[in-house]
C-alpha cells in the first residue's frame, strides 16, 4: 500500500480496497424451483439494465417465494427502484427475463402485460395519489378505470380498504389536507383495491416518524395475513425490515449479494451484509 505526501505536509494511507463475492445462501438460492413445480410469481432471470453507459442492473436472479413479504436492502443508488419498475413492467430489460406468474412480460403482447399489471399493487414513496380528488376518489380510481363495477359495489369495496387503513372518517378528504403517514395509508388502501396477488412498496417508510413508521408496519402485516399475496418492500429502514420480512435480499452493484429467510439474513457472516444490515460505517461499504 502506498502512503501519499499530502500538500500540508500530513500523509495519508489509503483504505485498503476490499471487494465481496457474490454469495447466496444455497437453501435459498433465487434461482430455485418452486417447491410444487409451478412457476413463483415473480421471478428475475439475469436481467441487465443501463441508463446509457451507466449499468445499472448487471444481471440480476431473484425468485421471490409466494404469499411472503421478501424486503430488499441496498445502498442508495445500487437499482431497487429501477427492480421495481422492471416488475411493474414500466422499464424493459437490456437483457434477460422478468416472469410474473410464469410469463416473460417483455415477450407477451403489450395488452396482457397491461392485464398483469392490474394483478398489482404499487405503493410509491409519497402515496402518488392525485391532488385533485379525495381519498374516496383516490382509492376508487383503479376500479373505475378497470373494472365494470357500478358505484355501489365500488363505494363498498373503497370503504372496506379505507376502514381497514383507518381511513373511513377522513374519506372526503383531499390530500393535502391530511398527514403524510395518511396519505401512505390511503395511497396503500388504492394499492390494494384491486385485490392484488403482488404488492410493491417502494421505501413505505420515508419521511415517516418512527412511531407512524411501527404503525405503517404493523399495517402491512396486518393486511398480509388477511389478503395474502407476494409482497415486496424497498426500505432503508432496518427495523422495518426486521419486524415485516420474511425473507431479506440484499443488493449491491447490480446483483443480488445475499437472499434468505429473514433471520439468516441479519445473522449473516458476510461483511457487506453484516454491515448494512447493522447500519455500521466499518466495513467494506463506503461513501462511494
Ligand atoms: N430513467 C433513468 N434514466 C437514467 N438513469 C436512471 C433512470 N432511473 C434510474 N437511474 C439511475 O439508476 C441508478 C439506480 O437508481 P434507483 O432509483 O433504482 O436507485 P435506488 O436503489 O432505488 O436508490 P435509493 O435507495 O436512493 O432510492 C441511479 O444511479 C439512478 O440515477
Ligand atoms: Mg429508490
Amino acid at each position: 500500500m502506498t502512503t501519499t505526501d499530502l500538500q500540508d505536509g500530513s500523509r495519508m494511507t489509503p483504505r485498503p480496497r476490499v471487494t465481496v463475492e457474490p454469495r447466496v445462501d444455497p437453501a435459498h438460492d433465487p434461482m430455485d424451483v418452486h417447491p410444487d413445480g409451478k412457476p413463483h410469481s415473480m421471478e428475475v432471470r439475469n436481467v441487465f439494465k443501463s441508463f446509457g453507459s451507466f449499468d445499472v442492473l448487471k444481471g440480476l436472479n431473484l425468485n421471490f417465494q409466494d404469499d411472503a413479504i421478501t424486503t430488499v436492502l441496498g445502498p442508495s443508488g445500487t437499482g431497487k427502484s429501477v427492480l421495481i419498475k422492471h416488475l411493474v413492467g414500466l422499464l424493459e430489460p437490456d437483457d434477460g427475463e422478468v416472469l410474473i406468474f410464469g410469463q416473460d412480460l417483455w415477450k407477451i403482447p403489450t395488452a396482457e402485460r397491461y392485464e398483469i399489471r392490474q394483478k398489482m399493487g404499487v405503493l410509491f414513496q409519497d402515496g402518488a395519489l392525485f391532488g385533485s380528488m379525495n381519498l374516496f376518489d383516490n382509492t376508487a380510481f383503479p376500479l373505475r378505470k378497470h373494472t365494470e363495477k357500478s358505484e355501489d359495489e365500488i363505494r363498498e369495496i373503497v370503504m372496506q380498504r379505507l376502514t381497514e387503513v383507518g381511513l373511513d372518517r377522513s374519506w372526503s378528504k383531499y390530500p393535502n389536507e391530511v398527514s403524510g403517514g395518511m396519505r401512505k395509508r390511503a395511497g396503500f388502501a388504492r394499492a390494494l383495491v384491486m385485490d392484488p396477488k403482488i404488492v410493491f412498496f417502494d421505501e413505505p417508510d420515508s419521511g415517516l416518524d418512527p412511531v407512524r413508521t411501527s404503525l405503517l408496519n404493523d399495517l402491512i402485516l396486518e393486511m398480509h395475513a388477511e389478503h395474502k399475496g407476494t409482497y415486496l418492500l424497498v426500505t432503508h429502514d432496518i427495523r422495518t425490515a426486521r419486524k415485516v420480512s420474511d425473507y431479506v435480499g440484499v443488493i449491491w452493484k447490480g446483483q443480488v449479494v445475499h437472499y434468505s429467510k429473514a433471520e439468516e439474513a441479519f445473522n449473516s457472516d458476510i461483511p457487506f451484509v453484516r454491515q448494512f444490515l447493522a447500519g455500521e460505517s466499518a466495513g467494506p461499504l463506503g461513501m462511494d
